[in-house]
């Protein structure tokens, strides 16, 4: 049974941690529950105790069973989860600072450790706890971002409200299976499908929605990567990701080149058009009699022109969107783009791919199959193609 030592400070969306912890509980974890003096303000250590089913620490000289409390409590756990994450938490924990059991606990622990802001939006918005954030991520911790808009307990709206119990939840459980952090590793994602204009009214797409591109960079956020997405879909932007808006095919061959020098892994999760019109009518063309002719060039292959100039330190991951001899064609095109690792991804099933919440892939290395990653949702999918990834990464 994973032991999960649940930390909880003082605000009001502590209730949310009693649901949490009843929900943790029913799903075979043990959770150790330490809260900080005031916490108990709001919610008492009963409550807890209650739901947890196991004494609730808040005395930092109080002595545990075999010793020290705080170092037995930090040893004792597979994760640590801090929710809700006040700023003083969040700044102390940036800051090594120790002065009441949950700090100490945390300072001792060796285990992954996962927050879940929550406070009012101007305290969220404040240089202090943006530096305390990046800090934390830069060191591996994973934040479960605060809700960007919302009532919050003061009456403001804004960004500050604790994610939703089952965000959190979810957060855990990804946290707990995987194993690889990606903190420090830098990552450029691009995502959906460029259009390319016929005249200023049409252009010619395609039927890529952008999710599985936004679900690798939002998987990757949440293993520590510091992560850069080139999309050209309208769908929002993961949590501690930085986007890029792109709507063709040369928008986003210029944003990628531009920073794959500076990128560790590149995953080219985008349907790139492979032609465009040669001409794009300034005014919208008017229907006439006959038929009409669209003269189309090639683009430029962003993936064939990069990966030959990579580093041996860069991986670079493509996608083979397919309808039939699915990983003939991966295959292929693994070979002749140079690629560390290719995502097949079979098209032609309505249930999986464009458009659709869950996938399965087959993944193919340069050695061939590497793993076959079974319908799933397309986040935990991402979780998957992350595994693989960090498994090939060149050790620091
Ligand atoms: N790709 C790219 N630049 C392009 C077109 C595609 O980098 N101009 C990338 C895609 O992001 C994907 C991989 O190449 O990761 C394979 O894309 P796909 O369109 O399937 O391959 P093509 O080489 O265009 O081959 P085809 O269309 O004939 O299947």
């Amino acid at each position: 049974m994973p032991v999960l030592l649940l930390g909880v400070s003082g605000g009001i969306a502590v209730y949310k941690a009693v649901e949490l912890t009843s929900w943790l509980r029913k799903r075979g974890w043990e959770v150790r529950v330490v809260m900080t003096e005031n916490a108990t303000r709001f919610v008492t250590p009963l409550t807890f105790q209650t739901m947890s089913r196991h004494p609730v620490h808040v005395d930092p000289f109080e002595t545990g069973a075999a010793g020290v409390e705080h170092i037995d409590l930090a040893r004792g756990c597979d994760l640590v989860a801090v929710v809700p994450a006040t700023a003083n938490t969040m700044a102390k924990l940036a800051n090594g600072i120790a002065d009441d059991l949950l700090s100490t606990t945390l300072l001792a622990t060796r285990a992954p450790v996962l927050v879940a802001p929550a406070m009012n939006t101007a305290m969220w918005e404040h240089p202090a706890t943006r530096a305390n954030l990046a800090t934390l991520q830069a060191r591996g911790v994973q934040v479960v971002m605060p809700q960007a808009s919302g009532e919050l307990a003061c009456g403001e709206e804004g960004a500050g409200k604790l994610a939703e119990v089952e965000v959190i939840a979810a957060a855990i459980e990804r946290r707990y299976r995987q194993g690889a952090s990606l903190a420090g590793v830098r990552v450029l994602v691009t995502a959906g499908g460029t259009r390319e204009p016929i005249d200023p009214v049409r252009y010619i797409g395609n039927r890529s929605s952008g999710k599985m591109g936004h679900a690798i960079a939002q998987a990757a956020a949440e293993r520590g990567a510091a992560v850069t997405l080139v999309t050209s879909s309208g769908l929002p932007v993961p949590p501690g990701v930085e986007a890029v808006r792109v709507a063709t095919a040369a928008e986003l061959t210029a944003a990628v080149s531009e920073r794959f020098a500076g990128s560790d892994v590149l995953v080219m999760a985008a349907a790139v058009a492979d032609y465009r019109p040669v001409v794009a009518a300034d005014s919208k063309i008017k229907k006439g009699k006959g038929s009409i002719h669209l003269e189309l060039e090639p683009t430029v292959d962003v993936l064939s022109t990069l990966a030959p100039r990579k580093r041996p330190d860069q991986l670079v991951v493509g996608f083979a969107a397919e309808t039939n001899d699915v990983l003939g064609y991966a295959e292929d095109k693994l070979r002749r783009k140079g690629l560390d690792l290719i995502v097949a991804n079979d098209v032609s099933r309505g249930d999986i791919g464009f458009e659709t919440d869950q996938n399965a892939v087959t993944v193919i290395g340069p050695q061939g199959v590497v793993a076959e990653i079974a319908r799933m949702p397309k986040l935990q999918v991402a979780d998957r193609l992350w595994e693989l990834v960090a498994e090939r990464l060149p050790r620091a």
